[in-house]
Formats: C-alpha cells, sequence, structure tokens
C-alpha cells in the first residue's frame, strides 16, 4: 500500500543564547539608572520595543512620511543580487533582525546565487527571534538557521563562523548611536569579523530638515505614541510613576550633529519614583527626557567612519532620489 507522503518535518532551529536570562532585566535596571541621573535625563531606544513598542514602529514604516524603509527596500529590490555576488558570502548575519520581509530580499537574492548555507539572526529578543527564524527556515528549506540571542553590541566577537559572513545592519538603526559609541560599535564588527568577511550598513541620508521632521513627527502621531511607549515600558517594568500624558513629544533637527532628536518634555513639575531601580527624583516643570537619537550621514562620512572602523568600502548603493544608502565593505586584512 502506497502511503500519502509524510508532512514536512518542522525544520529544526538552533537557537544559542548568549544573553544572561537575567541580563534584560539587569541590563535595564543599570541602563534606566545611570539614563535617569545623567545631566540631561535620557532613556536608551532599545527599550522602546517590547510588544507594543515593535507594532508601533511596524505602523511607522508604513507611513507615508517615513520614507527610510521603503528606500533601504527599494535598493535591496534593485540590487540584493549584486550584493549576493559581491559579498560572495555563505552565512547572513542580521542583527537586530526586526524586518523578516527585508531579509527575505536578501535571502532571495542569496540563494538564488547558490552559495549561502546559513542565515543568522541575532536579536535580544528570544520570542521575536524563534518566530523569525522558524519563518525562514520553513521558506528556505536548503538554509540552516542559527538564531542568536544576544545584544549585539556585546557579544560581537561570539558570532558563530559558519564559512564566509556578511553581516547585514540594517534600518538606519546605526544612526542610534552617538559618535563615539558608533565608532566603538563599527570597530567591534569589525573585529568579530575575519578579513574579507563582509559588512551591509544601512544609514539614512542628510535631506531638507522638512522631510525628516515630517518623517519623525507624522500626523497620524505614531512616532509620538512610539517614543512615548519609553515611559510607559518603565513603568512597567520598574514600577516607575511617570505620567506619560504629562509629557509632549519635542521632535527636532539638530543640523549641528545632523541627527533628529527626539525628547519628551515634562508639563509640570512631577516627582517620579522608579523603585525598581531604586531611583526617586523630581522632573521640573519643562525639563526633556532624550529618548532617541537618529543621525543621517553623508556618503563619504559612511565612507570614511567605515574606513576608521577597518572597512575597505566596496560599494554604496543608494535609491533613486538618494534618500538612504546601503554600504557594502569588507573587514581589511
Ligand atoms: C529603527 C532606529 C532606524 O531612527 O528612523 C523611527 C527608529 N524612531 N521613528 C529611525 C524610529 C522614530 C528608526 N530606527
Amino acid at each position: 500500500m502506497v502511503t500519502a507522503p509524510a508532512q514536512t518535518a518542522p525544520v529544526p532551529v538552533v537557537v544559542r543564547v548568549l544573553l544572561d536570562p537575567e541580563w534584560a532585566q539587569t541590563g535595564l535596571v543599570r541602563e534606566v539608572r545611570a539614563g535617569l541621573e545623567a545631566v540631561p535625563r535620557r532613556l536608551t531606544p532599545q527599550w522602546l520595543y517590547d510588544e507594543r513598542g515593535s507594532e508601533l514602529f511596524d505602523r511607522i514604516t508604513r507611513l507615508p512620511e517615513y520614507y527610510p524603509t521603503r528606500r533601504e527596500r527599494e535598493i535591496l529590490e534593485r540590487h540584493a543580487g549584486d550584493i549576493a555576488v559581491a559579498s560572495r558570502a555563505t552565512a547572513l548575519v542580521e542583527l537586530g533582525s526586526g524586518s523578516s520581509e527585508k531579509t527575505r530580499l536578501l535571502l532571495d537574492a542569496f540563494t538564488a546565487r547558490g552559495a549561502l548555507r546559513w542565515f543568522v539572526p541575532v536579536d535580544v529578543s528570544e520570542s521575536t527571534l524563534r518566530r523569525a527564524a522558524a519563518d525562514v527556515a520553513a521558506a528556505y528549506p536548503g538554509l540552516a538557521v542559527e538564531a542568536v540571542v544576544a545584544d549585539f553590541t556585546a557579544h560581537l566577537d561570539q558570532l558563530p563562523h559558519h564559512g564566509r559572513r556578511l553581516v547585514a545592519f540594517l534600518g538606519g538603526t546605526i544612526g542610534n548611536f552617538a559618535p563615539a559609541a558608533r565608532a566603538e560599535f563599527l570597530r567591534a564588527v569589525a573585529h568579530g569579523l575575519e578579513p574579507g568577511e563582509g559588512l551591509l550598513l544601512g544609514t539614512d541620508l542628510v535631506k531638507s530638515a522638512d522631510r525628516l521632521i515630517a518623517a519623525y513627527d507624522d500626523s497620524e502621531g505614531i512616532t509620538e505614541e512610539f517614543i512615548r511607549n519609553a515611559l510607559v515600558v518603565i513603568d512597567r517594568e520598574l514600577g516607575a510613576t511617570f505620567d506619560p500624558a504629562a509629557f509632549t513629544y519635542v521632535p527636532f533637527w539638530d543640523a549641528r550633529e545632523q541627527r533628529m532628536d527626539l525628547r519628551l518634555r515634562s508639563t509640570r513639575r512631577q516627582h517620579v519614583r522608579v523603585p525598581g531601580a531604586d531611583l526617586e527624583f523630581d522632573l521640573a516643570d519643562g525639563e526633556e527626557l532624550h529618548v532617541e537619537i537618529s543621525t543621517k550621514f553623508m556618503v563619504d562620512g559612511v565612507r570614511a567612519e567605515l574606513d576608521a572602523a577597518g572597512f575597505d568600502v566596496a560599494e554604496v548603493f543608494t535609491d533613486e532620489a538618494g534618500d538612504f544608502a546601503l554600504t557594502l565593505a569588507a573587514r581589511r586584512a
């Protein structure tokens, strides 16, 4: 008797956890305390991406004013094949693997060229990672998936070795780093790679202040809610007593630093307790919390920073309008 073919077995996904399970919490406590005691007080954008924050960010990427996601996708649609050929990678390592849609453009191009064997998504959120890894494993049967739960600012020297790697850091997230931290991060990526291995870096480019401000102060108020969610997360995770409604959203273009600066300004004097971080302070009426920066680059600046970090730039791809850049670089010998 002929039996029906067996259901396709679930594709195994290897998950490596480099992150101490307690890390997320101790990291949050440490950073919140340091940030809120600093002058000016600041929060770290990493904590914006809880369930609600990730959903809001997803909506941001679909806003008419928010061009970066669409521009980066346009570049990938046109050049993913070139990137696959030029990098000759056998493993694609994606740092902060939020957007599986963009990842797929790369995976399609890479698998069409036949050399890619491994996909290594790296993220701090184990649940996000497991979901993304399982989806990719199911969609690309020839691909081995090793998901790594890690802080990509701390574990770059522990990335798995699978032949020739290309590290992708997309979306313009590098713009969240201040200059010194950015230089340190790029050096750490270079240090974690072997000579000849690659980096694919997404950077948003400088453009008119009007367009930038519109992209970070959308008419539907989604970005405002996304930034305000930083307070909601800290209230929930650390028992803080921020009143999110008692802040206005203050987004502005800092022309000197060439970055969008996204802040929350207290509309009244408020006494804030953060029991989980063992902290208590007064926020003055009008006092600002610095939540996120989003640096905008010039192509030559990106080249210079990559060069300084130990990379040779192979190619810079931009969209038709020149809004966004994807730079392919190789770790120098
Ligand atoms: C995910 C860091 C690239 O800076 O444009 C979007 C985050 N913040 N709107 C960006 C963000 C407000 C975004 N990155």
